[in-house]
């Protein structure tokens, strides 16, 4: 015995006139197509899970990947040891990386420009470090003037960086602003490392080392 339902969905395949068939199977058309194009317009689609699903398996995976890089840089420079130590092994690295940009010569301008984005990275991330952890420190520690001093010089070394960004690569003077950079963060770097690092660490308690090396091991991790 036929249902309700399926009685009303056989007259209405069937009809009961030919127009009438026509006018609703045209009416159902139109309401379907209107109905199609508001869910191409409005929604996502039939395949916009899986599609969904991969973008944000492609984003946690690149997420994952760069949290890995961050920890596994970051992770060597805090085996170097105190705080103290994973700056000046920072130090050690970005006069590195001069030394490789001072024997490049005019022609190698790909080479200069990809180590003076390195550079760029290893002494941004370096200052941060300073200024967000050491600098305030030293302040709170009645150390304002050398911590003053330092990080005006920090203002000195964005201003190499970008001379070297505005003369470009191949500029006759390259080498020689490369050597006057050099100078700068050698002596910036010998009098945090001979007199302002030292005698700051000596007037520390253990509590408060151990306390500095793993604020700037958190703050290196984030600007790795
Ligand atoms: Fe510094
Ligand atoms: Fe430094």
């Amino acid at each position: 015995m036929a249902t309700r339902t399926q009685t009303r969905r056989s007259s209405r395949s069937t009809g009961s006139s030919s127009g009438g068939s026509a006018e609703k199977s045209s009416s159902e058309s139109r309401s379907n197509n209107r109905s199609n194009q508001d869910r191409s317009a409005f929604s996502w689609g039939e395949n916009a899970g899986p599609l969904l699903g991969a973008a944000l398996a492609g984003v946690a995976i690149g997420v994952a990947a760069n949290f890995g890089r961050k920890a596994l840089m970051q992770g060597m420079e805090a085996a170097t040891g105190d705080w103290d130590e994973i700056l000046a092994a920072e130090h050690d690295m970005a006069l590195g990386i001069f030394d490789k940009m001072l024997a490049t010569d005019q022609t190698q301008t790909f080479k200069r420009k990809m180590l003076l984005i390195k550079l760029t990275h290893a002494l941004d991330k370096h200052a941060h470090q300073e200024e967000m952890v050491v600098y305030p420190a030293l302040r709170e520690d009645n150390e304002a003037v050398s911590a003053d001093q330092l990080e005006g010089e920090h203002g000195y070394i964005k201003t190499f960086i970008y001379e070297l960004n505005e003369m470009g690569p191949d500029a006759s003077n390259w080498l020689e602003k490369v050597r006057q950079f050099r100078d700068l963060v050698s002596r910036h770097a010998h009098m945090e490392e001979e007199e302002v690092f030292p005698s700051f660490k000596q007037s520390m308690s253990e509590e408060q080392n151990a306390r500095i090396t793993s604020l700037v091991n958190r703050d290196g991790f984030w600007m790795a």
